[in-house]
């Protein structure tokens, strides 16, 4: 059953929305105390007005001046703590967030990063939480401020003349009106298609430079920027739709709201006209008009505010998609692995979409302790046996178990612990070649990594680099060969230490003598362990225990190396075509040493 929980913004708070909260209070309290001066302004004019024409008679103008200012910088003290508080509250927030949708990006099976791109993955994780993060720390108590204004001018407008209040308020109301109609369903809708057109464009940009390589070997640059090209071109649609449809709303919205002297002189002049005492309604007119400009500034806000309210809401829709991805199921109780032994029982599987099954019944046992070896063509299943042991993914029918217990039923810690997997595309972290190695046990000892390295032949390796084993790997010009990094991650398994070793061989890397070091780290890695090789080498694997023929998804042919050539069927053919084939004796009768140089099948 699918879970589905309601991620809001202040799922990720815990006790910093307390925080948030006094933040927008402070800032409500701010936006009050920044009115004020408009009143002690008034005043000072009140006061000139009264004296005329001996303004030397006013006498409250210095007092009304400095509280004018005291105001005001009271209002931008009270401000700043208001933006202290939301600002610590939302960098908490958002390392929250960003760290749950990390640690459940974690669980998730490997699946799920295949259907989504890395660059959506990427904007996800990055900008929802930028967004959110902006959002908390600017919007969400400018808002409180801009929505506490209204208010009170409302009611300052009402104190000193109800009818020109009324006449000042009608430009307000509209822009409200403007707004309000600006942000509703269809413009939500709006930005949700904003979001996903950035998104694809992202997308196609990621795969865009990643198929570079390929795209030159093949001279194919128009055709694969096609792709790249039609979702710029389609996020220059959706903009100009978007400024299109919003023409006539913002010019309404930015005439009404500078509309107000259009409205408040005419009441002014005709109201004047019926005053009995034209100086005192002389007098609350200037106010107005010192005062109804502000409210234009206080409508922008709004505006600016509710639009991020809707790009904040959209980002924690998107950060609340990511979180409702179902990772694996935890075991419920977490049984612990008797031995390091690993079994199949009839296990099959189907690779989400896809139509045949990538595996298909398929039985076996390894005891603990004991080398097998998968071999077989290209697409046989090999590496997908070897991945639903670390249940990458969970079967469709049948058993995996370690140590005679389903994998489902073991903590996902403790399986973990327990295999190591040294993969066929080796992933090397943009970090130090220490940090590399590490990563598998982050807290071994310095000397527990060098000893690893050691043992999987990386010192050569080290002996070039310009920091030796601290070098940063994957930028300025430090690269590793294929078969380098295949001995990094070799010592990245030899570290781990784990009773049970899952190798799936890297099909390239065959120059003689790195092949020759790496079998030496192979064979000190599998010391002792439970081992499954995939093997495209058959040399590797001759002295394995057993080795199984793994073609469309079944083992269609299993024993050791001499009774699988006695068989004589594709084992035997791929022998006999790997012997045929990978060894040229460059050999002269006199030569005192013979070079062996050996190919790739
Ligand atoms: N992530 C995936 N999603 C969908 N199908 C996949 C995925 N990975 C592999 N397959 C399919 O499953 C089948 C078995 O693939 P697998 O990688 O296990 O083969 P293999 O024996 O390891 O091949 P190779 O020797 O080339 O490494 C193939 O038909 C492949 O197309
Ligand atoms: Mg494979």
């Amino acid at each position: 059953m699918k879970k589905e929980e309601r991620v809001t913004l202040f799922s990720f708070a815990g006790r910093y929305r307390i925080l948030t909260v006094i933040g927008c209070v402070l800032s409500g309290i701010s936006a009050v105390l920044t009115l004020i001066p408009f009143i002690c302004i008034w005043q000072v004019v009140r006061e000139l007005f009264a004296a005329m024409p001996d303004i030397t008679q006013a006498q409250h103008l210095v007092y009304w001046g400095v509280l004018a200012v005291v105001f005001a910088l009271l209002g931008i003290l009270v401000n700043f703590a208001a933006l202290m508080c939301t600002h610590v509250a939302a960098f908490r927030i958002v390392r929250n967030m960003r760290s749950r949708m990390l640690h459940h990006m974690v669980k998730l099976p490997l699946g799920f990063f295949d259907e989504q791109g890395s660059g959506k993955l990427r904007r996800v994780i990055d900008e929802s939480s930028g967004q959110t993060e902006s959002f908390l720390a600017h919007q969400l108590p400018d808002l409180t401020g801009a929505y506490v204004t209204p208010v009170a001018t409302v009611v300052l407008l009402f104190v000193f003349d109800w009818r020109l209040g009324l006449v000042s308020l009608i430009p307000i109301a509209l822009g409200f009106a403007i707004i309000s109609r600006m942000s509703g369903s269809a413009m939500k809708t709006k930005i949700r298609e904003y979001q996903n057109s950035l998104e694809d464009m992202n997308d196609e940009a990621v795969e865009y430079v990643r198929g570079i390589p390929v795209v030159k070997t093949f001279g194919q640059t128009v055709f694969s920027f096609n792709r790249f090209h039609d979702t710029i071109m389609c996020y220059r649609e959706w903009v100009m739709d978007y400024a299109i449809s919003l023409r006539v709303p913002m010019a309404a919205f930015t005439v009404s709201i500078n509309a107000v002297f259009a409205f408040l002189i005419p009441a002014g002049i005709l109201l004047i006209a019926s005053a009995v005492d034209y100086r005192a309604f002389l007098l609350d007119f200037i106010f107005y008009v010192l005062f109804t400009p502000y409210c234009t500034v206080m409508l922008n806000r709004i505006l600016f505010s509710s639009e991020n309210t809707m790009l904040a809401k959209d980002a924690i829709a998107r950060a609340s998609q990511l979180l409702n991805e179902q990772p694996l199921d935890e075991a419920v109780v977490g049984l612990k692995p008797r031995d390091a032994s690993v079994t199949f029982d009839h296990v099959s599987f189907t690779y989400k979409g896809a139509t045949t099954p990538a595996i298909r019944d398929v039985s076996f046992v390894i005891p603990e302790g004991s080398t097998v070896a998968l071999v077989g063509p290209s697409g046989g299943g090999k590496t997908t046996v070897a991945s639903l042991i670390p249940r990458f993914w969970d079967v469709d029918s049948g058993m995996v178990k370690v140590g005679g217990v389903d994998v489902k039923d073991i903590a996902t810690k403790d399986l973990m612990d327990d295999v190591s997997f040294v993969f066929q595309d080796i992933h090397l972290f943009k970090a130090s070649l220490f940090d590399n190695i590490r990563s598998s046990r982050p807290d071994a000892s310095r000397e527990d990594v060098m000893r690893a390295a050691r043992a999987a032949r990386c010192d050569e390796i080290f002996a070039k680099m310009p920091q030796g084993v601290d070098t940063v790997v994957g930028t300025g010009g430090m690269y590793l060969s294929g078969g380098e990094a295949q001995r990094i991650s070799l010592a990245r398994a030899i570290l781990k230490d784990a009773p049970i070793v899952l190798l799936d061989e890297a099909t390239a890397f065959a120059d003689p003598e790195n092949e020759s070091l790496i079998q030496q780290a192979l064979l000190k890695l599998a010391r002792g362990k439970t081992v499954l090789v995939i093997a495209h080498r058959l040399s590797t694997i001759q002295d394995a225990d057993h080795i199984m023929v793994l073609k469309e998804g079944s083992i269609v042919e299993q024993g050791d190396h001499s009774e699988l050539l006695e068989h004589g069927g594709i084992y035997a053919k791929m022998w006999k075509d790997y012997e045929s084939s990978t060894v040229w004796r460059l050999a002269t009768s006199s030569a005192p040493s013979q070079k062996e140089v050996t190919c790739d099948d």
